[in-house]
């Protein structure tokens, strides 16, 4: 049903959104990396650029590999270079609106073999995918922060998915060294259903007073192997993003037990988004 995926477009050039086309680059793609100002797109390759340069020094890859990979990127403000893509994944603000014009635009912009694919950790892909004239073309393709690191993609199809797309898809993210995981189109996936509710009970612990967040992320860390304790985590991930989640959670199911904790709405609202903004449950500097 498709041709071989030659250029991938990736429209978001933030944490994610570098990280997709890095890893797409390393794996031979020719990428289009995308965002609405040129700042943007050139501070998404400085990361990339840092990250090749760091595998480099520990000998992980050559110089020369690492140039290959550059040279397959190129960097655009402008969305009609969505002409030349045979795959997007969209890496924007997960703000339904937002994705919503971005997948209208790219339906008229892109060829008509064009898969559009979203990153987005909880919003429905049945619903993005409505926007567009080819709903059996648009997927979910989950990517973990940080993106070159992280194992899992979770594949999400949407209510009219073709299956054709959801292997093509699957095959991607394995040629991106990835481990594709299928998953059904239900409120944050299953990623984001069991982790953002354990970190809004680590945020009910500080609220209510049950122990300090050093703690907290102690006994997750020490009595959980987990790499990362969950205060820690959301800040990682961004306070804003967390609580967003939880509102998708809370909105899709009507159930009590997925309430945004208090103190998390609160820190968002003083601008408090964790490491991005150099304070969240932690001080950075
Ligand atoms: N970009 C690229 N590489 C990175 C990186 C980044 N941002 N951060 C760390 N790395 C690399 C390091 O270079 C290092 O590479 P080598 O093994 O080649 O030396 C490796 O990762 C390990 O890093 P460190 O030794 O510095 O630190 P660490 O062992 O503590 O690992 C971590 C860092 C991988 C981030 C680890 O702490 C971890 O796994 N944390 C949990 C991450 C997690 O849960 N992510 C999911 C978030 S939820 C999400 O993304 C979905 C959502 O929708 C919200």
């Amino acid at each position: 049903m498709f041709m071989n995926i030659q250029t991938i477009m990736v429209v978001g050039a933030g944490q994610m959104g570098s990280g997709i086309a890095q890893v797409a680059a390393q794996a031979g793609f020719r990428v289009i990396l995308h965002d609405i100002r040129q700042e943007f797109v050139d501070r998404g390759r400085q990361t990339i650029e840092k990250n090749l340069a760091r595998s480099v020094e520990k000998g992980k890859m050559s110089a020369e590999d690492k140039e290959a990979v550059l040279a397959r990127l190129t960097l655009s403000v402008d969305l009609t270079d969505g002409r030349d893509a045979d795959f997007v994944v969209e890496a924007v603000t997960e703000n339904m609106g937002v994705k919503a014009e971005i997948f209208r635009q790219l339906d008229e912009i892109c060829p008509a073999h064009t898969v559009l694919a979203s990153n987005t950790s909880s919003l429905p892909i049945t619903e993005i995918a409505a926007v567009t004239k080819r709903p059996e073309k648009v997927i979910g393709m989950h990517f973990m922060n940080p993106v070159p690191v992280m194992k899992l993609v979770e594949i999400i199809r949407g209510l009219q998915t073709a299956d054709e797309v959801y292997q093509l898809t699957e095959d991607l993210a394995k040629q991106m060294g990835k481990v594709p995981v299928s998953v059904n189109d239900f409120p944050g996936f299953v990623s984001n259903r069991v982790l953002m509710p354990m970190i809004n009970e680590a945020i009910y612990c500080v609220y209510e007073g049950v122990a300090e967040p050093e703690a907290i992320d102690e006994v997750m860390k020490l009595g959980m192997n987990h790499p990362m304790g969950p205060l820690t985590l959301a800040d990682f991930i961004g306070l804003d993003t967390c609580l967003y989640i939880m509102e998708v959670l809370y909105e899709g199911f009507g159930d009590s037990k997925y309430r945004p904790c208090p103190l998390l709405r609160k820190y968002v609202k003083a601008g408090w988004l964790g490491r991005k903004s150099g304070r969240g449950f932690y001080v950075y500097n």
